[in-house]
């Protein structure tokens, strides 16, 4: 069964270690600075060569207001008209990418993330889109996967109407929690009826599909609170959900400082929110898909996960990972091939150098033979919760007990703990063991030891 987990209390506190979310491997950790314009150029051609489809990101930084909690790449300002400049720049940016790519390359996704990408005007939106298709093949009869990340606040009727129209047929709502005094908490006030309207929209204007953004380990939460608020949030039957662990990192996020520690939940009360919101998940009928994600069974990622196609990248599960990844705007990230780049996450910088007519691409790593194998390896584990070892050896030509040799030791006591099923030929994460999906990805990263740990958030 593809939707069982089995809450298991004492292995997840003992296998609940800080960890990457394995939207890439090596993660961006790995980025360095070697990586550069080159790479990219190189990265493109083989794209072109070989006329590999694509999946657009366009990053939108900025936000009216702030949400302390916030550990997003964003630049909070009242001011509108700073949208304007950074437009420019984006626009010169998609036009010097597509000239190393074909017409006849397909975009069979696109996302625009943020910030808020709907802080831009209708007529700022509308022309990013016009730009846009100009540039790539967009397609234009519904059939990709077009999708926005919403902030109601930020969003209307009108808004949405405009969207549907440009080509959006996905969206991501963030809502993170009702209550009012969790709200205050984070400085984030937004009701449900603002939600409500939101989705109202999209349902008439015929988005496929909705997911909603929820955050467990906000101050203030307590689980009853929490707990109501999933069960609005059931109501409203978004086709998705993506259910967080508040990360809090106040020495790497200034906003987060805002926080009063003292009003977040302890670690036993997040556990016990998380076990609430999936009995509560699970009753209406969502799927667990993994790592933070929730499905209705008839939606998309539920399929590809039924049909073993599902695959991960930086916009978490997707079912579009044969596609070229393309990041566009500042602090976006690429993955072409074996290439993985980010531009400069740095607003200025990114213009200044667009403004110079260079690409900003400021970091990035490209995959080596180890690592291919690794990525392939993690991506079977985090997406289908089994790996079977006869099809890494057919595609890396390796002996994957010989390889990984090192790591039996460990991979048994996973077994012996009931998080792992392991024999000569597969191993299939157990239900107790799906909630934990990224402890054991964590094994066969090979990087982690030289990392400091305490970068990342804990699992759960
Ligand atoms: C770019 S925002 C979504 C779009 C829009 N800006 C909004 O807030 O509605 C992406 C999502 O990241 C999640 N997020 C942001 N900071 C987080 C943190 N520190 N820990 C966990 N999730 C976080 C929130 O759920 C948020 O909805
Ligand atoms: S959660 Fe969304 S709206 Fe709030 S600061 Fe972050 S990106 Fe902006």
């Amino acid at each position: 069964m593809l939707d069982a987990i089995r809450w298991d209390s004492d292995l997840i506190r003992r296998y609940d270690l800080a960890g990457p979310r394995y939207t890439s491997y090596p993660t961006a950790v790995q980025f360095h600075s070697q990586v550069g314009t080159f790479d990219l150029f190189h990265a493109l051609r083989d794209s072109r060569k070989a006329l590999r489809p694509l999946s657009l990101y366009v990053h939108v930084p900025f936000c009216a207001n702030i949400c302390y909690y916030c550990a997003c790449n964003k630049v909070i300002t009242k001011d509108r008209g700073r949208a304007l400049p950074y437009l420019q720049r984006l626009e010169q940016e998609i036009q010097l990418i597509a000239c190393h790519l074909d017409p006849a390359q397909k975009v069979e996704q696109l996302h625009f993330g943020g910030g808020t990408p709907t802080f831009l005007s209708h007529d700022e939106l509308r022309q990013l889109m016009a730009h846009l298709r100009k540039h790539f093949n967009l397609l234009d009869d519904d059939s990709g996967d077009y999708g926005i990340e919403i902030d109601p606040r930020e969003a209307d009727w009108s808004t949405m109407g405009l969207l549907r129209e440009l080509g959006f047929n996905r969206v991501s709502i963030g809502l993170q929690d009702l209550d009012p005094a969790v709200q205050r908490a984070v400085n984030r006030l937004q009701s449900l009826e603002e939600t409500r309207a939101v989705i109202d929209a999209a349902r008439t204007l015929q988005f496929r599909s909705i997911n909603i953004d929820l955050i467990y380990g906000l101050p203030k939460q307590t689980s009853e609170n929490f707990a109501r608020t999933v069960e609005e949030v059931i109501s409203l039957q978004p086709d998705r959900l993506s259910v967080f662990n508040y990360a809090h990192l106040p020495e790497r996020f200034m906003p987060q400082r805002r926080i009063n520690g003292n009003e977040l939940p302890e670690p036993a009360q997040k556990l016990e929110m998380l076990e609430r919101t999936i009995e509560q998940l699970t009753a209406a009928g969502y799927r667990y898909i993994g790592m933070d994600h929730f499905a209705l069974p008839d939606d998309e990622l539920a399929i590809a996960q039924e049909e073993q196609t599902l695959q991960r990248n930086f916009q978490g599960y997707t079912t579009h990972g044969h596609c070229d990844l393309i990041g566009l705007g500042v602090s976006a990230i690429s993955q072409i091939g074996d290439l993985y780049c980010q531009n400069s996450s740095d607003l200025n910088e990114y213009q200044n150098t667009l403004a110079a007519a260079q690409l900003a691409t400021s970091r990035g790593l490209v995959c080596n033979a180890d690592d291919r194998l690794r990525r392939a390896v993690i991506q079977q584990l985090i997406c289908n919760f089994s790996l079977e070892f006869a099809a890494i050896e057919q595609q890396f030509n390796i002996d994957f007990q010989g390889y990984f040799g090192a790591l039996w030791p460990q991979l048994q006591g996973m077994a012996s703990d009931g998080l792992i099923a392991l024999d000569r030929e597969r191993i299939a994460v157990l239900p107790a063991g799906r909630l934990l999906v990224r402890s054991v990805c964590m094994v066969f990263d090979a990087y982690l030891e030289q990392q400091n740990r305490q970068r990342f958030s804990r699992v759960i």
